[in-house]
């Protein structure tokens, strides 16, 4: 199914140049890094008719917003200075477990159902009892003739217990982390092929992930197959002792700072989280829970700057493995013909918005991830603008693999040669979460149980914004434009709301009446309806866009439309609890609205 219709393209290119950054731009990066690389043409020696190699690098909490990056010198050496960095590249849920079951199936955490990392909503289990081990991307890729291949994490919940009954399916090869010892990094257990789980007392998760993983790449290379392997360390995920796959668990277990390499231990010691203006701010930042956090004392800024230290040290095991696997592909022939993707399962904060150390949340630092893709065609040094998200990576892959999409893919193929970035995306993301929020780090350890809500970021020409609704009724609106750190909520009704303010020449009330239309159609999305919402709102297609539907003409279908709402919070995605699930949908005839079938 081709998604984006020519006169999509041409209409998408119009627009394209002036889409600006999101955000301040570039800021963590070195300058040399933000010149425009050369255009390349898209590179086919040594490729022949074989269908490219796919190297997918995934971390565990890595930020993008916290400058982690500028800490990894072969990251910056091998993907940042060769390939393309996705600067504006969002996970839809800020999760482990829901996050990595998107990636791999391409659907929204409300299309697979598994929305938190342990049983009943989430975690190997749920993956499991929803059918997914018989349909995801390594699966597809099999189909499609290539060998496949996996070492480290791959889902949460995923046991010692419980790894045989069944078994993963998909992988040529497979070595993964299980609980209870993912997170041990001086203990990790790692589980090979159908082969028994194997406890490594005492050595480094990174060290044992290395040589796994160079093994692994071999194999890879002597087959006579395309491959594709991934690779996920579990770094720079807090270290956890104890078992947490069950919630009564987590309570009791202590997620303290993540362990370097020995090697490592003692690097960057004046790092410090970095001092932006949503660090640890004098003002309450957000709703609900968020809103009563009080100001962090020296002692835990202080702790929370070690911790942050811990992060970017476990990471240079990280960065070494890079580098490793580049000068695995480059001894093998294989750069040619091979595409690398390296990115992060969820982000991070660490004292912004008075937070310990933790993800879970909706700020740009939880949500904006990393995505850098090196490989044949995409420009090396480059920047992307494009609005892209976790959901779009295995629809990306198809086209790598020459695979027709699915039906089912909630996400879009991301342009990855620089002629295709012209091509102007959609503006949003959809950004959902069910249950908790847990502080990590030795000093944090509570837990808030009401984290449930739904949110929307966009992204335009003069507009860049971010929407939520929670599962308490509360509300939050941002204007990033304006308001880059997400520090004054302009939601009606909170303090930082201004009567005149207008955003794009409109009222805020006319504003928030298209984002929570929109939101509306999102939060049940399927399909190309996730990709094309405004077309749900408008079939017959004259609104694209945010700027498009604030015409005057469409305020009373909009002020006829339900509210996104919930009756409660819920722990996991109960439908009964989430009030409204059908938008109207305009017809130009104006004197009614039709639902939606
Ligand atoms: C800092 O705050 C923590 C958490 O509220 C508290 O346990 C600790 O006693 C405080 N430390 C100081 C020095 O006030
Ligand atoms: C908002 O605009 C109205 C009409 O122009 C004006 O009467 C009112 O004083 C303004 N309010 C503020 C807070 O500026
Ligand atoms: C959490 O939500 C539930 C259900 O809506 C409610 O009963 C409970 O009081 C909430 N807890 C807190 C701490 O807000
Ligand atoms: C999601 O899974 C939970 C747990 O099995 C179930 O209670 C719930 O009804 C499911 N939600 C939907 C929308 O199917």
């Amino acid at each position: 199914m081709t998604i984006l219709s020519l006169r999509d393209i041409l209409w998408y290119a119009g627009v394209a140049a002036a889409v600006p950054w999101s955000d301040n731009g570039p800021k963590h990066l070195h300058p040399d890094l933000v010149a425009q690389g050369p255009d390349l043409k898209l590179n086919t020696k040594g490729a022949g008719t074989q269908k490219p190699n796919i190297l997918f690098i995934l971390t565990d909490d890595q930020d993008i917003e916290m400058n982690s990056l500028d800490y990894m010198p072969f990251v910056q050496k091998h993907l940042l200075d060769q390939g393309t960095l996705f600067r504006n590249h969002f996970v839809t849920t800020a999760l482990c477990c829901p996050s990595r079951v998107s990636l791999w199936t391409g659907r929204h955490s409300h299309n697979t159902n598994v929305t938190d990392v342990n049983p009943p909503y989430g975690g190997y289990p749920k993956f499991i009892s929803q059918g997914f081990n018989e349909n995801f991307l390594p699966v597809w890729l099999q189909g499609a003739g290539y060998n496949t291949y996996y070492t480290g994490k791959l889902f949460n919940a995923h046991t010692t217990k419980n790894y045989n009954n069944p078994h993963v399916k998909g992988f040529t090869a497979s070595d993964f982390l299980l609980d209870p010892w993912t997170y041990n990094y001086l203990n990790p257990a790692y589980q090979r092929n159908h082969d028994p789980p194997i406890i490594y007392h005492g050595q480094h998760t990174l060290d044992i992930l290395i040589d796994k993983a160079y093994a692994l790449l071999d194999d890879a290379v002597a087959s006579e197959k395309p491959f594709f392997l991934a690779v996920a360390p579990v770094a720079p995920h807090s270290n956890i002792e104890g078992d947490i796959s069950s919630i009564d668990e987590i309570k009791n277990a202590v997620l303290s700072e993540p362990i370097p390499l020995r090697r490592h231990a003692h690097l960057f010691p004046d790092a410090k989280v970095p001092r932006t203006p949503h660090f640890n701010p004098d003002k309450p930042s957000g709703v609900n829970w968020i809103a009563q956090r009080p100001k962090l004392n020296k002692t835990l800024v202080d702790h929370n700057d070690y911790y942050y230290r811990q992060r970017i040290r476990a990471l240079q095991g990280v960065d070494e493995l890079v580098d490793g696997l580049f000068r695995r592909l480059e001894e093998n022939d294989q750069l040619d013909n091979t595409y690398i993707f390296y990115t992060a399962d969820n982000g991070f904060h660490v004292s912004q918005h008075r937070l310990n150390p933790g993800k879970e949340c909706g700020f740009e630092d939880d949500i904006r991830v990393p995505l850098i893709v090196r490989g044949p065609g995409v420009a090396a040094g480059d920047i992307s603008k494009a609005v892209t998200t976790h959901i779009d990576l295995a629809p990306t892959i198809f086209g790598l693999a020459g695979i027709p999409p699915r039906d089912d893919f909630d996400g879009l193929a991301i342009p990855l040669e620089k002629a295709q970035a012209t091509v102007k995306r959609h503006e949003h993301v959809n950004v959902e979460y069910w249950g908790f929020a847990a502080e990590e780090g030795s000093l944090g350890g509570a837990i808030y149980w009401n984290n449930t809500y739904k949110s929307l970021r966009i992204i335009g020409e003069n507009y860049n914004l971010y929407y939520s609704a929670w599962c308490n009724n509360e509300h939050q609106l941002y204007d990033l434009t304006t308001d880059p750190y997400q520090l004054r909520n302009i939601y009606p009704g909170y303090a930082d709301y201004e009567e005149n303010q207008t955003i794009l020449g409109a009222s805020l009330t006319r504003v928030i009446h298209r984002l929570d239309s929109l939101l509306l159609v999102l939060k049940s999305c399927k399909g190309v309806v996730c990709v094309k919402p405004w077309g749900k709102l408008h079939p017959d297609g004259d609104v694209e866009s945010l700027p498009d539907s604030l015409l005057p003409t469409f305020d009373p279908f909009y002020e006829q439309q339900q509210s996104v709402s919930f009756s409660r919070c819920e722990q996991g995605y109960i439908l009964d609890a989430e009030g409204p699930q059908d938008a109207l949908s305009y017809s130009r005839d104006g004197a009614h609205w039709s639902h939606w079938v």
